[in-house]
């Protein structure tokens, strides 16, 4: 019996632009570009060149320009008129347009897997409308570690390490969903999928971008959701929501369960900083809405000490990058936490002693198990770790040297 032997083709063309037929393919699986993560024609033109030589000949209309074609290219580029802005909204337009053609070419039962990852919510926002307006519902996704954590961007910002493979069919989508009960439907699916993603060791800002992707199988299933006065709840608010819900799960996590209810919004804030972006610094929109899931108001606590607007980042500040005598007198954990450490670098016992006596932290349980919290979401090279793990490793003598002041009145 002889054997289909099936050639596959290669071609090229843009992906908003697909030259077969309508419900053709079975499947069709892509990886395209990441917003304005890289810009992928500027680089190729480096090898092209090189490339155009050798190979030239062999396919001629390959390398039939100067330079790698650039005007159909789907990135947020911030260099022609209207500036970033302008980028953006061709990029919207160009992958929802290519999203559209996988759906045209798609067979009705036909699976499109694509993959996609950006830490900004615009990003996300972006990918999701773009998704469902084309008539792609994800029905499954699943976060890929694909990114090395050394490459040149990963160190100074606060990158990601995974994908989201999504899995998209062309679904008929429920026309209304109401808030109040696709809130509750996201919680509860999110309940399974957050525990399962933690035990597989996903973690920091690749846990909230795979909660988005878990999330997107809940809400894509409505045309619209809207609240019961009738407005249309947008894709930015149903973000919000997640990011709380796996905001509050989070912090119960990091914390080993148990306290999370005695901290401030502020502690919890910077626990759960320090475990998404480490000492990175942030975009200002992103920075407010991780704050805003914690119940903080960023921009009220900007004056504290330790979050810095940086033009238009924010960094929060390690107790090694605040001067002891900025640091007001407040009964915040994390003010006292990094008066403390500044104190124990010092060598300054005594002081230390009495500040964790009369702000009450030092006899505290919550106390230690924050600093213990934040100490784990850092890399052994932190010099914050270094300063929290050599604090704790005396902490049994200062809680007994601080409850045996304390009843002594010494303070
Ligand atoms: C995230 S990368 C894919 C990387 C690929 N998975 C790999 O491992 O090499 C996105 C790719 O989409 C390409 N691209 C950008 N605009 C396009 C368009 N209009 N049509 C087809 N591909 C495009 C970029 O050149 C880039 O190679």
């Amino acid at each position: 019996m002889g054997r289909k032997v099936l050639i596959p083709q290669v071609m090229q063309s843009s992906a908003t632009e697909l030259p077969y037929p309508d419900e053709y393919f079975d499947a069709v699986f892509t990886d395209p570009p990441y917003y304005d993560n890289v810009p992928y024609s500027y680089l190729s033109d480096f090898f092209y060149v090189w490339l155009k030589r050798s190979l030239g000949d062999i396919f001629p209309d390959l390398f039939a320009s100067y330079l790698t074609p650039k005007g159909k290219e789907i990135v947020a580029y911030s260099h022609d008129k209207g500036g970033l802005e302008e980028g953006k909204r061709y990029f919207e337009e160009m992958l929802k347009k290519s999203f559209t053609e996988i759906a045209r070419v798609l067979k009705p039962n036909g699976i499109a897997v694509i993959v996609y990852t950006h830490k900004s919510t615009s990003g996300w926002e972006t990918l999701i409308n773009s998704l469902l307006e084309a008539g792609l519902v994800p029905t499954a996704s699943w976060p890929i570690h694909t990114e090395m954590k050394s490459r040149l961007r990963a160190k100074e910002s606060a990158a990601l390490a995974s994908s989201i493979y999504f899995v998209c069919r062309k679904l008929k989508r429920e026309e209304t969903g109401w808030f109040s009960e696709v809130k509750e439907e996201i919680k509860k699916y999110l309940q399974d999928r957050l525990e399962h993603l933690w035990n597989e060791g996903i973690g920091g800002a690749d846990f909230f971008i795979s909660a988005i992707g878990s999330a997107i199988v809940v809400f894509g299933k409505y045309k619209e959701i809207k609240d019961f006065q009738g407005n249309i709840i947008t894709t930015e608010k149903l973000l919000d929501y997640i990011r709380e819900v796996v905001t509050n799960y989070a912090v119960h996590q990091i914390l080993h369960n148990g306290i999370a209810e005695e901290l401030s919004p502020l502690t919890r804030f910077y626990l759960l900083w320090r475990w998404s972006y480490g000492e990175a610094r942030v975009h200002f929109d992103d920075a407010r809405k991780l704050a805003q899931s914690t119940g903080v108001d960023i921009e009220r606590e900007m004056g504290r000490g330790f979050i810095k607007k940086e033009q238009e980042y924010v960094r929060v500040l390690g107790p090694q990058d605040r001067k002891l005598e900025n640091i007001k007198d407040s009964q915040e954990l994390i003010d006292v936490l990094h008066k403390t450490l500044l104190l124990w670098k010092m060598g300054i016992k005594g002081e230390m002693k009495k500040l964790l006596t009369n702000s009450g932290w030092g006899t505290k349980e919550s106390f230690y198990r924050t600093a213990q919290a934040i100490s784990e979401t850092l890399p052994q090279e932190s010099q914050e770790k270094k300063l929290l793990d050599g604090f704790l490793s005396g902490k049994d003598r200062i809680i007994s040297e601080v409850r045996d002041s304390g009843q002594r009145g010494l303070f």
